[in-house]
């Protein structure tokens, strides 16, 4: 399974692991990129071009010295910063960007949008939101579930965390966030190379982190006269410690930030879930006997979605196997050793949860979707890191557990999904997240317990097998 199509040339006979290729073949393609530099150097190497490299490590041992380590190892998430009072450096100022004692202070002001006490208040938006998509959903139609996650995680994203009621505006936003996300990460690799394609198309970027942050500060100017006190923004608003309250400038870097980590991600792991679920009818068929002896049909109690323990494991096995943070980077922030390498200040690392969740060694038979392993296996967090680990842990994890938790078993009480015979399910890593590229069309029945996968085409067989799959069909 691992795909030969890169322009990687030659491996010189030098002594540490360096590979020289095209640093844009990265971007281009990153799980390919990653498995082969893996496949061929073991956990740690570098790639090299025109004197430029990135380093990439693999594994929970490297995971651990980089990832724990927030004072060698800095976050620059954003490659692309804009210049001083640019939008683009407003917008890339989220904390992602952030370190040292600035990091740690916003994070603890970000931090009570996400504690439990905030959380119940989003239970009701949850409610809201899965049950409005599913009043839209026809039984014996098929439909994109990759694009009703999209729609249905900006509705809800923009009402939990923004309070926008409004979905028009929610979409809006979410689309331009998605397109200058998707610019940045295309653009991204030429902060290492020279190349004139991409240099040219600086200005898409720059015109629309403008237009981008023009919608945020609408936003946050309709919920500074208006604070509702129980949206994250309206929280953030509210934050201040003895340094004072976050700037209007922190504001929309924190409110880009969370709006691009919670939306994407979640829609991809709950798309990548469902599918898996489709394609596996055993394990639908014990969810399905899960909620038929755990729930009464409808959307589940906090204290009943934390009861259900299959589901759970389901979830954690879905962000193992096609984690929609799949990898994210660092960059050292004074010298150090790395492995064979003697890294100077400035470089760039990237680790790979991908690579990680599939290693043999921590997770036998790693391409099966099993989500009983889960009985059997502990692992640390530097060997299962879906939301990463080590002080910039995500900040959103127990929200995005309950929203997956909470809206799956909502879908699944009432309607059967079968994934559309023959259809192509590919999956990219685009700006460090997994998603499908080519829709997930499922045909929507309601339920009935009985469960069928169905043959498809695509690049989701080169990251999950899927050949072990026996159909279940039981009688009516
Ligand atoms: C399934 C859904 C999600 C996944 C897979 C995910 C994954 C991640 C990962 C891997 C990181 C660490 C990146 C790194 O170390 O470079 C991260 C950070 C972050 N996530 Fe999430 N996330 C999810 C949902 C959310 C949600 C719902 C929010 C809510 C706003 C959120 C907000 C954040 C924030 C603010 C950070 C930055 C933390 C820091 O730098 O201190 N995420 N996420």
């Amino acid at each position: 399974m691992i795909p030969t199509s890169l322009t990687i040339a030659r491996t010189d006979d030098e002594p540490l692991p360096v590979t020289h290729g095209r640093l844009l073949d990265f971007p281009d393609d990153p799980i390919a990129c990653l498995r082969t530099l893996h496949a061929r150097h073991g956990n740690i190497c570098a790639m090299e071009e025109q004197g430029q490299r990135i380093y990439f490590i693999f594994g929970p041992e490297f995971n651990h010295q980089v990832l724990s380590d927030g004072v060698n190892f800095h976050s620059r998430f954003f490659a692309i910063r804009g210049s001083r009072n640019s939008p683009q450096r407003r917008l890339s100022s989220g904390l992602l960007s952030m370190n040292g004692e600035t990091h740690k202070r916003n994070r603890r002001l970000v931090m009570d949008a996400f504690m439990k006490k905030a959380m119940l208040n989003y239970v009701p938006s949850i409610r809201t939101e899965v049950e409005s998509m599913l009043a839209e959903w026809v039984p014996g139609t098929e439909r994109d579930i990759a694009r009703d996650m999209t729609d249905f995680m900006l509705r809800l994203t923009s009402s939990i965390l923004f309070g926008l009621d409004e979905p028009e505006v929610a979409y809006k936003i979410g689309h331009m966030i998605d397109r200058w996300v998707h610019l940045n990460h295309e653009l991204g690799m030429g902060a290492f190379v020279a190349d004139m394609a991409i240099a040219n198309r600086y200005g898409d970027l720059l015109s629309d982190a403008g237009e981008l942050e023009t919608e945020i500060v609408e936003m946050i100017r309709k919920r500074k006269a208006n604070p509702t006190g129980s949206d994250a923004l309206s929280i953030l608003i509210g934050a201040h410690d003895s340094e004072g309250s976050i700037s209007e400038s922190e504001l929309v870097g924190q409110a880009a930030l969370m709006f691009a980590a919670a939306h994407m991600t979640t829609a991809h792991s709950l798309a990548w879930t469902l599918f898996l679920l489709a394609q596996h009818p055993r394990s639908m068929e014990k969810l399905h006997g899960e909620f038929t002896t755990q729930l009464d049909g409808g959307f589940p109690s906090m204290a009943q979605a934390e009861r259900l323990t299959f589901t759970e494991r389901t979830i954690k096995e879905s962000m193992r196997i096609l984690p929609a943070s799949s990898y994210s980077q660092r960059v050292t922030a004074a010298a150090v050793e790395l492995g064979p390498f003697q890294l100077a200040p400035g470089s760039g690392i990237i680790f790979s949860q991908f690579i990680t969740h599939h290693m043999p060694g921590i997770y036998p038979d790693p391409e099966a979707f099993l989500p009983d392993r889960w009985l059997n296996i502990n692992p640390s967090p530097y060997q299962y890191l879906p939301f990463g680990a080590g002080p910039r842990m995500c900040l959103g994890a127990s929200l995005a557990m309950l929203i997956m938790k909470a809206s799956i078993p909502t879908i699944l009480q009432r309607f059967k999904l079968t994934v559309v015979p023959n259809s192509e399910v590919s999956g990219k890593v685009i700006s460090t997240m997994l998603g499908p590229t080519t829709g997930v069309m499922m045909r929507i029945d309601q339920q009935d317990g009985r469960f069928e996968s169905q043959p498809v085409r695509g690049n989701i067989h080169d990251m999950v097998d899927l050949r072990e799959v026996m159909p279940v069909r039981r009688a009516a």
